[in-house]
């Protein structure tokens, strides 16, 4: 009875996932086909960058063009598993048409919206609600964040409706095109190969920060050198309200030093200065499209779950880290954490991966959303960084004071 039971959810649940999953790559057809292309452009024509729509003609029109066909095509998909599960000779193969039903709701809603009726577009069209923005985009859920993203930072991106499943499988979650990043430790093996993979990756413009006094010059990457110091962060305070993208790259590795100096540089270096960075970017986050596009990536290193044989090593950065991941429960733009493992450079020679690769993978991952980006040889930091994230934040939510984004301005 109980198996009955479990599998009569999983197969309503499926039949859910699936529509879903048809919804978006109807989505993404509509982008790359353009006979679909010419009835989805009503939904890009709707509203203005606040989300107000431009006219109520062609606000109901759209719904005509682009969200009832939708519907329809996910009404017509959903009898698919419907007729699977009947041809599998399942008894309770009616269960498969909750699909079905579930679309309906879209499909009648979509056809209230376009008719006009008063206040449905408020209780249905949630994802394109005008107003200051709440939350981050959303990881897993589309929410208003991260669909304003689809229509106003790149259309070719950002094609999910209610899941960020298929964004998150096509590489879409995040869209690198046309931004403007800036990386610190630019010189160094991780910054250089990061620069590159970046300047592959369609960014439009490239910044190196570098406390080194020589420019930063990569063939064919076209880039901007700004020299900075630890202890001078303040100095960037007007070049980071332009930047989308900062990634705190830097550090030092006084491997087995434990004399003053090496404690206060270690601890300058890793922890306060990338911290001071963090708060300073945070504090130029005001609009809605600076939260729903700007984004911080920390480097602080899987030291944070295993040793580093280097004891002034792991402690800056597990305290980085922390201070990242007690940072991140309310701030008001998406922060990544680069989880890396040895790979060769001048920090660490003997180094076992290649920066080149680290940086392919770190770029492939962020386009995916994932936001503790974990690059190592290493299996059981799979294992120990998740766990040891999901406790520290629970145990920081449990014992501090939280704010809503809207309360920091
Ligand atoms: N290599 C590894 O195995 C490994 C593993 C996990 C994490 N990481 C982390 O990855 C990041 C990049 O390291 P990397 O391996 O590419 O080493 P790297 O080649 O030595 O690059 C580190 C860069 O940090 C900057 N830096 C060093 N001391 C500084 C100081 N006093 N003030 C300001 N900037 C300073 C320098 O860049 P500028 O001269 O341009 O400022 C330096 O080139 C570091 O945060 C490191 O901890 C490395």
């Amino acid at each position: 009875m109980t198996n009955l039971l479990w599998s009569m959810l999983a197969l309503g649940l499926a039949s859910v996932l699936w529509v879903e999953i048809i919804r978006d790559l109807y989505h993404v057809l509509a982008h790359v086909w353009s006979p679909v292309y010419r009835l989805h452009v009503w939904h890009h024509r709707v509203f203005r960058p606040d989300l107000v729509p431009t006219s109520t003609e062609i606000y109901r029109q759209a719904h005509w063009y682009n969200d009832v066909p939708e519907a329809i095509v996910m009404l017509i998909a959903s009898l698919i598993p419907w007729t699977l599960s009947v041809l599998a000779g399942l008894k309770f193969s009616w269960i498969a048409l909750v699909g079905s039903v579930y679309t309906m709701t879209f499909l009648i809603s979509a056809i209230a919206r376009g008719l006009g009726v008063p206040h449905v577009d408020e209780l249905t069209d949630l994802t394109h609600r005008p107003g200051t923005f709440t939350s981050l985009p959303g990881h897993w859920r589309v929410n208003r964040t991260y669909h304003w993203k689809h229509h106003f930072d790149n259309q070719n991106a950002y094609f999910c409706g209610t899941l960020t499943l298929i964004d998150q499988l096509l590489g879409t979650s995040v869209s690198l095109k046309g931004k403007t990043i800036a990386i610190t430790g630019a010189s160094g093996t991780l910054g250089q190969a990061l620069l590159k993979e970046l300047h592959s990756a369609g960014v439009k413009k490239l910044i190196a920060l570098t406390s080194s006094n020589a420019s930063i010059v990569l063939e064919g990457v076209n880039l901007e050198t700004i020299t900075w110091q630890v202890g001078q962060e303040e100095a960037l305070s007007d070049l980071l309200a332009k930047v989308d993208i900062l990634i705190l790259n830097h550090g030092l590795n006084v491997h087995q030093e434990r004399n003053a100096e090496a404690i206060e540089s270690s601890y300058q270096v890793n922890t306060f200065s990338t911290w001071r960075l963090l708060e300073l970017f945070l504090s130029k986050v005001k609009t809605n499209k600076d939260i729903a596009c700007k984004e911080v990536w920390v480097n602080t290193s899987e030291a944070e779950v295993n040793p580093a044989f280097s004891p002034l090593y792991e402690l800056s950065k597990r305290a980085l880290g922390d201070l990242v991941t007690l940072r991140r429960l309310d701030a008001p733009c998406v922060i990544r954490k680069l989880i890396l493992g040895p790979f060769k450079s001048n920090l660490n020679p003997i180094g076992i991966m290649s920066a080149d690769w680290v940086a392919k993978i770190i770029v492939n991952l962020a386009c995916r959303d994932v936001r503790n980006i974990i690059v190592t040889i290493n299996p059981l930091t799979y294992l120990l960084f998740p766990f040891k994230e999901f406790c520290v934040a629970s145990y920081f939510q449990l014992t501090s004071r939280g704010y809503s984004i809207g309360k920091q301005e």
